[in-house]
C-alpha cells in the first residue's frame, strides 16, 4: 500500500499530538501520587489517566514511590520514545526536583557565531522538544547574553502548554527594559542580578519582578536562586542558555540532566557551549549515563548527571517521533 506524503505527514503529527498529551498527563498528574505502593494507570477513552491494578495489561504507565514514572507494556510502542524522553522530568515533584539545562551545539562545539547568530544551530524538532520542555518546567532560565542576542518570548507557543516563569540573570544589571520578557506580559518574569555590582538604584526593567543576590564561584549565587525558585514552587527548573548560563550551573553541581543536541553542521568558531575547568587526565573526566534520541537531523544527548555510566543505559538511539 502507498501513503501520500500529507497522510503519511498527518499521521506523524497525529501520533506526536498523542504522545504529548500522555506526557502532560503523567506530569500533572505526579504531584497527586503519594501512596508508597507502585500504582498503574491506563488511558480511558478521553485520553485521561485511570487507575488500573499494577500489572493490568492495558497500563501505559506505572508510578513508583521514590522512582516516578516508568511506561508498561500497555503503552503504544509508536508513542514510546517520545514519551520516554520527557519521563525523568515528568517524575519530578516538590520533594523530588529537577534542575535541567539544555544546549544545541554544532559538530564543533558552538552555540552561535561570533556574532551572535544562533538562529538555529538546530532542526525545528529540537525547537519543538524546548517548547516541550518549557512547558513541563515551572521556571525557565537565560542567561543575559542571550537575552540581548535573540530578545526571546520564552513561551511555549509551538506545542500546548502552559508557560513557565521567566527568569533572567544579568549579573551586572547591563540590559535595557525594552525586551519582550520585560514588556509582553505573556508570562511572568524574574530578573536576577548580582547585589554587589549594582550601586545606587536597583534596576526596574519593564514588568518584570527584581531580585538581587550574592555572588558566588561562578560570579553568581546561583544555588541562592535554586532555592528561591524552589521556595516559591518551582519544583522544575529548566535551564535554557547560553553556554555560559549552563556552564555555571553544571560546574556549580546545580543541573540534574543536561541534553546536548548535536546538530551536523561546522561552525568554526563564535560562542562555545560549554566552559567548564579543565581535567588533566580523562579518567577524571564526568561521564554521565545517558540516552540519545534522534531529532531530525539532529542527535540528542540526554544526560543524568546524578547516575554514573558504569553499567547505566547502553545509549541505544531512539528516534523521537
Ligand atoms: N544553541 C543554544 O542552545 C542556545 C541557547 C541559548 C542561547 N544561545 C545563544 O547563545 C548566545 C549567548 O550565550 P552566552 O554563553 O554568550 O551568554 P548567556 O549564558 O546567555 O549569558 C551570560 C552572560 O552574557 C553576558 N552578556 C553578553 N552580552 C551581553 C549584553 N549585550 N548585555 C548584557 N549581558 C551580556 C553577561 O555577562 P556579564 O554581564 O558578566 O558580561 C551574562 O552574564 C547568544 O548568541 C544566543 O543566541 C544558544
Amino acid at each position: 500500500m502507498t501513503h501520500e506524503p500529507s497522510s503519511l505527514a498527518a499521521a506523524h503529527e497525529g501520533r506526536a499530538a498523542a504522545a504529548w498529551d500522555l506526557v502532560r498527563a503523567l506530569s500533572d498528574h505526579a504531584a497527586t501520587l503519594t501512596a508508597a505502593a507502585p500504582q498503574a494507570f491506563a488511558l480511558n477513552d478521553a485520553g485521561a489517566l485511570i487507575p488500573v491494578a499494577p500489572g493490568d495489561a492495558t497500563a501505559v504507565a506505572e508510578w513508583q514511590q521514590g522512582g516516578g514514572w516508568r511506561l508498561t507494556a500497555g503503552v503504544d510502542p509508536a508513542l514510546a520514545s517520545l514519551v520516554d524522553l520527557y519521563l525523568p522530568i515528568c517524575s519530578a515533584t516538590p520533594t523530588r526536583p529537577i534542575t535541567l539545562g539544555h544546549l544545541g551545539q554544532s559538530l564543533d562545539g558552538f552555540i552561535a557565531t561570533h556574532s551572535g547568530d544562533s538562529q538555529f544551530v538546530t532542526g525545528e524538532e529540537n525547537l519543538r522538544h524546548m517548547h516541550r520542555l518549557r512547558a513541563l518546567c515551572d521556571a525557565v532560565i537565560v542567561g543575559a547574553g542571550t537575552v540581548a542576542a535573540d530578545d526571546p518570548r520564552l513561551t511555549t507557543r509551538h506545542v500546548p502548554g502552559p508557560n513557565p516563569l521567566r527568569v533572567v540573570i544579568d549579573p551586572m544589571a547591563r540590559l535595557a527594559g525594552d525586551y519582550h520578557v520585560f514588556q509582553d506580559g505573556e508570562a511572568p518574569t524574574l530578573y536576577v542580578y548580582v547585589r554587589r555590582y549594582v550601586t545606587g538604584h536597583a534596576p526596574a526593567p519593564g514588568r518584570a519582578e527584581v531580585l538581587a543576590v550574592g555572588d558566588g564561584p561562578n560570579g553568581v549565587d546561583l544555588a541562592a536562586l535554586v532555592t528561591h525558585l524552589r521556595d516559591r514552587g518551582c519544583a522544575r527548573i529548566f535551564v535554557e542558555g547560553g553556554g555560559v548560563t549552563v556552564s555555571a550551573f553544571l560546574a556549580a553541581g546545580l543541573l540534574d540532566r543536561v541534553q546536548v543536541a548535536v546538530a551536523p553542521l561546522f561552525i568554526g568558531g563564535g560562542r562555545p557551549a560549554f566552559r567548564l575547568p579543565a581535567a588533566d587526565l580523562l579518567r577524571e573526566c564526568a561521564r554521565p549515563a545517558y540516552r540519545v534520541y534522534r531529532m531530525g537531523g539532529d542527535m540528542l544527548f540526554d544526560c543524568d548527571l546524578r547516575a554514573s555510566a558504569d553499567g547505566a543505559d547502553d545509549g541505544a538511539i531512539a528516534r523521537v517521533l
